[in-house]
């Protein structure tokens, strides 16, 4: 139990089954929540102070397509804190209360020219390449996560089914985490496709794998909003990624109510 799981059932009615962590430019499906209570991050014990612009900062719990949720909008990252553990209690309370799964959203770099800006990617891999761990320090055994398979094949079929019933292409691959905030170099990109890379990103990969030692399912999209460092003669910037994070985030706002009725139905 933690102490924002406190704060969160003493005034909440609706027992979430499902968590969601929104990335940017998808702060919006917060207010698709109905029956919604509202907990900015500071009035919850151990929540990320948010301090990027495209991340709102607010916990928000009800129901979408009737079944009970917990949506995150907006993240603690990695390198706003220099902690990879920043995430860990909004995982934490949400297996504290209830929650059995939880979807990841990003906005990310993508390497393949087959998925340009503007499409989602399911994450079916990841590789962690910065370096660090949210369980650093964790000392109990449970440190030992097995992430063999820390994306969850159920849940992926239920966002295959809603991406062909909405008729969104959706592509899969691996996503890789990177330090950030800087940016990748064209140097890095390329040797992160060598690596096995298809989309590049500075979130989710410590989230994936705190909700996996608490317990919970995992299903994690990438909006890709650019094509990563030296793939085009752009520049990259944080106002290029907030410009075109809603172009993929319409589509994963059309699939994300029918994800959750069919996880709430299964
Ligand atoms: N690299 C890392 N993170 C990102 C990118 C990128 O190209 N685009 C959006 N988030």
């Amino acid at each position: 139990m933690t102490a924002a799981a406190d704060v969160i059932r003493a005034r909440t009615v609706v027992r979430p089954s499902i968590g969601l962590v929104l990335g940017s430019g998808l702060g919006d499906f917060a207010d698709r929540v109905e029956k919604a209570e509202r907990f900015p991050y500071s009035t919850l014990p151990g929540y990320p102070g948010a301090t990027v612009s495209s991340h709102r900062g607010e916990l928000v719990v009800g129901e979408i397509a009737g079944v009970g949720v917990m949506v995150m909008a907006g993240r603690g990252h990695y390198y706003e804190h220099g902690d990879a553990a920043v995430m860990r209690t909004p995982i934490e309370t949400m297996a504290a209360l209830g929650c059995t799964a939880v979807i990841l959203t990003n906005a990310a770099g993508g390497l393949e020219r087959e998925t340009p800006p503007g499409n989602l990617m399911l994450i079916t891999d990841h590789i962690n390449f910065a370096g660090t761990n949210p369980l650093f320090g964790e000392p109990t055994d449970k440190r030992f996560v097995g992430l063999s398979q820390a994306y969850d094949r159920g849940l992926m079929g239920h966002f295959r089914a809603a991406a062909a019933a909405e008729q969104v292409p959706l592509a899969e691959g691996v996503y890789m985490w990177f330090n950030g905030p800087s940016f990748e170099t064209p140097a890095e990109i390329r040797a992160a496709r060598i690596l096995g890379a298809n989309a590049v990103g500075m979130s989710t990969v410590p989230e994936v794998i705190l909700a996996r030692f608490f317990g919970l399912k995992v299903a994690a999209v990438s909006t890709i909003t650019n094509y990563a460092a030296g793939m085009s003669n752009v520049e990259l910037s944080h106002e290029d990624v907030k410009e075109m994070a809603p172009l993929g985030a319409e589509k994963l706002m059309r699939i994300l109510p029918r994800v959750i009725s069919a996880y709430g139905r299964g």
